[in-house]
């Protein structure tokens, strides 16, 4: 048994996921300690602590801040390649849809993604998982989607899966088989393709995702293919409402999806739909910011709706970043989220974007132990000391994993 003590501010999350008003609560507890094994023993204050726990061994927090590991809950940290040309194009001025449609963007990393092996695909995977774990985040979401074809999704989920058992990071695979169509292809050939291999991405994936928007695929195509998912045990995400508002927020609605993600168009009375649902609102402030757009999700409006709003990085080749901490500082500054909103947004609100809110999250007894220690002794340096890694230890499942910003191999 471990005890990390000597904590400046212990920031908990402790009672469950946050809406509205009580997203600003932390749970924080102020010269703190935690017991732990491989999961949460006990926490409380320092001294009684110490005084309770006398034979275990001893971890110095040093008076900075000590909080759960950030959740990640949308990425595509799966693909091989990179897209750094396309970046000088949108300088220029193309669209993210146009490059797409000339066969660039998604389509160009599927090209990449097919023709890379099983093991280097991990090999590049791993490399962006670790890099994770060093800026924080202990759980991730990983969605496929970069195959399109039968052939290489499969191999998307088995390399998921072999992550998921050798890397130290809790991986919730996604199956995104339909996340863009093909140049030739009609969007009904692609989901029927997908379509055909549901039944054994069934038995890799948690969920399955698409990506609804004008151009991709429309509400009644992302309907029978989610509803598929679901006969095979799937629980649906939808990319919604990033460049269009078509709808797919109400489908998300209809069909019992956990979460939905993007949310930039989401009209008003939709929101307040939203905030009345169980339903987790993801929001990736990391595409708008690549897009070079001024547009974001209204963040406000979700939390005065009473929604349960997440972040997430949406890490892919055209938003390349794995730090939750950047993250951050796009909510807040371009989305006007306080830092506790950010912080209940990024752990306990993520996990539950996930299914994870049990097991990861938030600091209390019979939790996993995964925590980070931060080079700060308020959190509030969170988001406003900006491009940098504030985490110095991440401890993952009760092991120090990271420590003084490198990782212990
Ligand atoms: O969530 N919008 C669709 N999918 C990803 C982007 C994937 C890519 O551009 O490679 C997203 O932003
Ligand atoms: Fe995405």
């Amino acid at each position: 048994m471990k005890v990390l003590h000597n904590i400046g501010q212990l920031i908990t999350l402790e009672g469950g996921v946050r809406r509205g008003e009580s997203m600003r609560n932390l749970g924080i507890i102020e010269n703190a300690a935690v017991v732990f094994n491989d999961r949460i023993v006990d926490y409380g204050d320092s001294d009684e602590i110490l005084k309770e726990y006398r034979d275990a061994e001893k971890i110095d927090a040093k008076g900075r801040v000590v909080m759960p590991g950030f959740v990640d809950p949308h990425t595509h940290a799966i693909f091989a390649g990179s897209r750094e040309n396309e970046l000088q194009m949108k300088i220029e001025g193309k669209s993210y849809m146009e490059i797409l449609k000339s066969g660039g963007g998604i389509l160009y990393t599927v090209e990449m993604t097919r023709k890379a092996g099983e093991d280097e695909l991990f090999r590049q995977t791993e490399k962006r998982l670790n890099t994770m774990l060093l800026h924080g985040t202990t759980t991730v979401e990983i969605k496929t989607g970069y195959g399109l074809d039968a052939k290489t999704e499969m191999k998307m989920l088995n390399v998921i899966d072999e992550l998921s058992r050798k890397h130290v990071m809790d991986i919730v695979p996604t199956f995104l088989g339909a996340h863009a169509v093909p140049l030739g292809k009609k969007p009904m050939e692609v989901i029927d393709e997908m379509i055909s291999i549901i039944p054994e991405a069934a038995k890799k994936a948690k969920y399955i995702d698409v990506f609804c928007e004008k151009g991709v695929f429309n509400v009644e195509e992302s309907r029978v293919y989610l509803e598929e998912g679901k006969k095979h045990g799937m629980i649906p995400k939808i990319h919604a409402d990033e460049i269009a508002y078509i709808g797919c927020t109400s489908l998300a609605l209809e069909i019992g999806a956990i979460s939905v993600d993007h949310l930039v168009k989401t009209p008003d009375d939709v929101i307040e739909k939203l905030g009345r649902s169980n339903i987790a609102c993801v929001f990736l402030p990391g595409t708008p910011f690549v897009l070079m757009s001024n547009e974001y999700p209204r963040a406000r409006k979700f939390i005065e709706s009473n929604a349960i709003v997440a972040l997430a990085t949406d890490l892919n080749p055209n938003c390349y970043t794995e730090n939750m901490q950047m993250i951050i500082t796009l909510a807040m500054l371009n989305m006007k989220m306080s830092i506790e909103e950010c912080i209940s947004a990024s752990t306990i609100n993520a996990a539950y974007a996930i299914g994870m809110e049990k097991e990861v999250g938030s600091i209390e007894k019979g939790k996993k132990a995964d925590m980070i220690i931060l080079d700060a002794k308020n959190y509030k340096l969170l988001g406003y000391h900006y491009g940098v890694n504030l985490v110095d230890t991440v401890i993952k499942n009760g092991e120090i994993v990271v420590s003084h910003g490198t990782l212990v191999k």
